[in-house]
């Protein structure tokens, strides 16, 4: 019998300690050698002239969620609705783009509990070919939730609480802020937050509204960078104040990204992530013609390109180490997604999110190592081996070494390639990166171990992917420190 199942020979591989050119043992799924010379596999891949990495790790996916309103600031929608994105189109779009594991989100529609809602989501995500874990968003913070139907989630290796500081009707109050780092704390969870101010907005809002100002140009106005350096500081100050970890999602400018470094600075534990649309999208793209702006809506709101120099900057820095996608897709056409409340709404009724999970890791590759921002180490440590470890995924995921999971993707640094919305092979009608040129593709995903992707064809068995459980990591310990020595429970 062969030793290994698989051997990939020849490539340079990303090890996390440097890239070395030699071959990778796979044996049930898991990486079983790195060696100058792996033999006896029972089939092996030439990975001559592509670069070996591990799998990307998507921390911050919308796949299939259901919701009753959320992601505008109108207060619509009081049916159940479902996200386009199925974990079956979700999975094949990640494993186009080479990301085999995604942390997405389980909903809490307000004024209801998280129980069924998990079951509800664990039994989705078990449809589709991608690994993945779970953030349980609070948008309703009960002592019911919170007392009763917390532990249970995170029993489940639910290990991270996701909350909103706008949104209608997600966003929550400071009190009820305080209120889940406090069990997140007592539970061994992470909290991650979207950091925008509310009340802010919604005063930005009504004035533009009045004003007539309505198309999608002005949701940028709504929410200036301020609204986010606000909540951002006030997110951190509180987090800071319970002792408890914290990630600030999808940060876009400079003014958020130095809140966080200042608390970084203090020893505080907060993490900052950005995305691909931070570095590439601006608020101009909004201001296209008719409801076009549409497509590249999303919160916080793309900046310029000065911004991208600066988000750059602070990725170099250390400052933001994750770069997840933010994949959240609403078709373009027909009356489900971005035109749900017509073609002509204003902006404060248009669902804020794009697609990107098969974007993701091209665009950050290009823009960052092809041009010479960042090295080929700091595009792993970005796409996949930080977000694993933030979210207690490592190192069974997130990196090439003995015992983890075999998830790498072969990569062609030197491929040229012109973004179209087939490539995303998603369930959205439109990419916002549509003609975007990038250097450096995925030629082949290896999800455990199967070649799930060859040459842009997906092969892999719906029902295949794995929950993955999150058990308690020392990166979200509290550091012990509290004011004045006094810390209530
Ligand atoms: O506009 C965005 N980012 N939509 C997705 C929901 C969120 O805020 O993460
Ligand atoms: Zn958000
Ligand atoms: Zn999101």
């Amino acid at each position: 019998m062969a030793e290994y199942d698989l051997a990939i020979r020849g490539g340079l591989v990303a090890t996390g300690f440097g890239a070395v050119r030699c071959d990778v043992g796979v044996k049930d799924g898991r990486i079983a050698a790195i060696a100058e010379k792996v033999e006896g596999a029972a089939r092996t891949i030439d990975a001559a002239g592509l670069y070996v990495l591990p799998g990307g790790v998507d921390s911050h996916c919308h796949i299939e969620e259901t919701s009753r309103g959320g992601y505008t600031m109108s207060d619509g929608e009081p049916q159940v609705t479902v996200n386009e994105e199925s974990f079956v189109t979700a999975s094949t779009s990640a494993f186009a783009g080479g990301t085999t594991s995604v942390v997405c989100f389980i909903p809490q529609w307000k004024g209801f509990g998280i129980w069924e809602r998990y079951q509800d989501a664990r039994t989705r995500g078990e449809t589709g070919m991608l690994d993945f874990a779970f953030h349980q968003i609070i948008s309703d913070p009960t002592d019911a939730v919170i007392h009763d139907e917390v532990p249970k989630v995170v029993a489940e290796g639910v290990r991270s609480l996701k909350v909103f500081l706008t949104y209608e009707p997600l966003h929550l109050s400071d009190a009820e802020y305080i209120k889940v780092l406090i069990a997140a704390r007592k539970h061994g969870c992470l909290v991650t937050v979207h950091c925008e101010n509310y009340d802010a907005i919604g005063w930005r809002t009504q004035a533009l509204l009045a004003a007539g100002m309505t198309g999608p140009k002005y949701h940028a106005w709504s929410r200036p960078r301020v609204v986010e350096r606000e909540a951002t500081h006030r997110a951190i100050a509180l987090a800071e104040l319970v002792d408890q970890p914290i990630q600030v999602f999808h940060v876009s400018c400079e003014d958020a990204a130095e809140e966080i470094a200042r608390a970084q600075a203090r020893g505080v534990k907060v993490w900052g992530e950005t995305c691909p649309q931070y570095v590439t999208l601006t608020a101009a793209d909004m201001d296209r013609p008719g409801f076009e702006g549409a497509k590249f809506m999303c919160s916080p709101a793309p900046r310029d390109t000065a911004e991208h120099a600066r988000i750059w900057e602070m990725i170099r820095r250390g400052t933001l180490d994750v770069v997840s996608s933010d994949h959240c897709g609403f078709s373009y056409e027909g009356t489900r997604g971005k035109g749900s409340s017509g073609r002509d709404a204003s902006f404060e009724k248009i669902p804020n999110g794009i697609p990107g999970l098969a974007a993701r890791l091209p665009i950050v590759f290009s823009e960052g190592v092809s041009k010479g921002r960042i090295g080929l180490e700091e595009f792993v440590k970005l796409t996949a081996t930080n977000p694993a470890r933030i979210m207690g995924l490592y190192p069974k995921k997130g990196v090439i070494q003995p015992g983890s999971d075999a998830d790498i993707v072969l990569w062609d640094p030197a491929k040229k390639v012109t973004l179209t919305n087939a490539l995303m092979q998603h369930a959205i009608d439109y990419t916002p990166y549509e003609g975007l040129e990038v250097t450096g593709w995925p030629v082949s995903t290896i999800r455990r171990g199967e070649v799930v992707m060859r040459d842009g064809k997906v092969q892999a068995e719906p029902g295949t992917g794995r929950f993955l459980p999150r058990g308690p990591y020392d990166l979200v310990k509290p550091r012990g420190v509290a004011p004045d020595g006094f810390m209530p429970g």
